[in-house]
């Protein structure tokens, strides 16, 4: 019998080629848009009729949508991304329903962004470059301080979460000469973390002891609101926050707090909450913070790892053998 998969982006030819040659007498139904998320209503009518979902971390896989797909017919959830908050893993279990997503691919991608967006905010570059295109605000007198910031050479840099992509920001770190780096998570990795000369600490160690704080631990139950009122209150009220994990960690309305009030001295976020985040959301309007759109495995080869690794996932999930990379 046929199969039927929906598929919610748009992907490049090769990608759905690729799946077309895995599987065969297939049938793709693809999101049409390419600038919106799929619709709710789409997607849920689209459930009964499919045998797999390849989607996106802005389409929710939850107890609803399990609801409607046909029990007999619906085996695999293949998402583009490493973050799964956006799926009900326990739900998905219980009905038998098996995850792929696309951990390592992006690792090295989102460290980058990591490093970028923390020199962004650092050096304060939205705002060098605001001054270079603001007629008359560039000189020719220079002020002592101008657009000066902080440099990572002999500063403490703290991870919030040592996994693959905390790793590969410790990795970029050491090259800028930090005095310490240390982390922390649920548990310490002194196998991993001894050749990175990074040291475990406490949470609350890391937040009064860190000029940087990196947040790159996964968006789950335990870590949702971890960076809060209490948590600005350890910081040092000139430390950097950096967010490229997801932006439930960070207690938005207690950041703008802390950011307005002197509590920290600046905040770098490539996730919000929610995203898109509103363009009158009153961080927008702090010299501090810099957000950016969620970009971090926004490059092309990592892109194209991912939709590849999806695919390979999704094909695998439906011929019943193993996935290259599945939630277990
Ligand atoms: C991006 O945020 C991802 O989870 O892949
Ligand atoms: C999550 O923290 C990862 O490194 O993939």
């Amino acid at each position: 019998s046929r199969l039927r998969v929906l598929v919610t982006r748009q992907l490049p030819d090769k990608f759905t080629a690729s799946l077309r040659r895995q599987l065969q007498h297939l049938e793709i139904v693809t999101w049409p848009s390419a600038t919106q998320p799929v619709e709710r209503k789409f997607l849920l009518d689209e459930a009964a009729k499919i045998d797999g979902l390849l989607c996106l971390l802005t389409d929710r896989v939850d107890a609803e949508f399990l609801g409607r797909v046909d029990p007999a017919r619906f085996r695999a959830v293949s998402t583009m991304s490493v973050g799964v908050d956006h799926i009900d893993v326990a739900a998905c279990r219980a009905a038998g329903v098996r995850i792929g997503y696309t951990p390592g691919v992006l690792t090295e991608g989102t460290a980058d962004l990591a490093l970028a967006l923390l020199l962004a905010t650092a050096r304060r570059l939205p705002a060098a470059v605001e001054t270079v295109r603001q007629p008359g605000a560039w000189g020719p007198w220079c002020p002592f301080d101008r657009l000066c910031g902080r440099g990572i050479g002999g500063s403490t840099v703290g991870l919030v979460g040592f996994g693959r992509i905390g790793q590969a920001v410790a990795r970029r770190l050491s090259g800028f000469r930090p005095g310490r780096i240390v982390y922390t998570g649920p548990r310490p990795k002194p196998e991993l973390a001894g050749p990175l000369n990074a040291e475990y600490v406490k949470f609350e160690q890391l937040l009064a002891e860190s000029d940087f704080v990196v947040i790159c631990c996964p968006g789950t139950p335990d870590t949702r609101h971890l960076f809060n009122k209490e948590a600005f209150k350890l910081m040092r009220p000139d430390s950097i926050l950096i967010n490229v994990s997801r932006g439930t960690v960070v207690n938005q309305s207690d950041l703008h707090e802390a950011l307005s009030s002197g509590g920290i001295g600046a905040a770098g976020l490539d996730v919000t909450d929610p995203e898109p985040l509103p363009s009158d959301s009153p961080l927008l309007s702090l010299p501090n913070c810099v957000v950016l759109p969620h970009i971090g495995s926004a490059d092309v080869a990592t892109r194209e790892a991912m939709a590849q690794l999806a695919v390979d996932n999704l094909a695998a999930g439906l011929l019943g053998q193993k996935m290259p990379a599945e939630l277990l």
